[in-house]
């Protein structure tokens, strides 16, 4: 790894324990903070589980539905800093889709601190509408392989799930992954997320499991 690349680590890891550290005052009960205003975000043992995964994939491409303040998002972006083949960092990109513009104001500024906005779009609005958006463009030029994402992270609302996956589904790379936060933690989402991964595992064209860190993590791949 370069000096600068182990520059753009420290300045990222900084920035992620910053978060962290807001995040365990959130959960904890100690920060009182609306359920709105609250990050939400995947826990440490996660995002080092995506950064691995990501740079063990050598992922350039990633979605995420649900950026919150960006928790996340710097752990992905973390990925790019392990790989070696691409310093220049021009075929990699993050696409993150939020509903809440103070959120977004919030992951603006976190993302400016740790010196990748150049590397993330964030994209406000409703994320099944852009989601289809996405598949609609992808339906329509097939050929494009550059629209395809190696990666895609579904951790926002639970009740368009399903929707969530099959659009996402068009979208994703063979041999690409799908991931979905929070199928065993809280207790409360365990009924929905059963039918959702019931309704994942129908799919002879998908393989996945639960992988029990943090929330609970459906890893679903793409295998035609
Ligand atoms: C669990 S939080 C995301 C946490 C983030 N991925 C992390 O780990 O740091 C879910 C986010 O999705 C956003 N959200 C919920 N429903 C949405 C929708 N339909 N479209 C876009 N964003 C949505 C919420 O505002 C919230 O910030």
């Amino acid at each position: 790894m370069s000096d600068a690349d182990l520059n753009m680590c420290s300045r990222i890891m900084k920035v992620i324990t910053e978060l962290e550290k807001q995040s365990v005052l959130e959960r904890s009960g100690v920060a009182e903070v609306s359920h709105e205003d609250s990050m939400l975000a995947i826990t440490s043992d996660t995002g080092k589980f995506f950064s691995i995964l990501l740079s063990a994939m050598n992922a350039k491409k990633i979605l995420e539905v649900g950026t919150s303040v960006g928790y996340s998002t710097l752990w992905f972006v973390y990925s790019f800093y392990h790989d070696k083949e691409d310093p220049s960092m021009s075929k990699v990109k993050i696409t993150t889709i939020e509903n809440n513009p103070l959120k977004i104001k919030r992951a603006t500024a976190n993302f400016k601190n740790a010196g990748v906005s150049g590397l993330i779009e964030i994209i406000e609005g409703n994320a099944i509408e852009i989601l289809n958006q996405l598949s609609n463009y992808v339906n329509e030029n097939p050929d494009d392989q550059s629209q395809y994402f190696d990666f895609i992270f579904l951790d926002a609302d639970k009740e368009n799930l399903h929707e969530y996956f099959d659009l996402a589904i068009s979208i994703v790379k063979k041999g690409g992954l799908i991931v979905t936060d929070n199928v065993l933690y809280p207790e409360e989402y365990r009924p929905t997320m059963s039918k959702y991964i019931e309704h994942i595992r129908k799919k002879n064209f998908v393989q996945s499991v639960t992988v029990p860190i943090g929330h609970g993590e459906e890893v679903s791949m793409k295998i035609r």
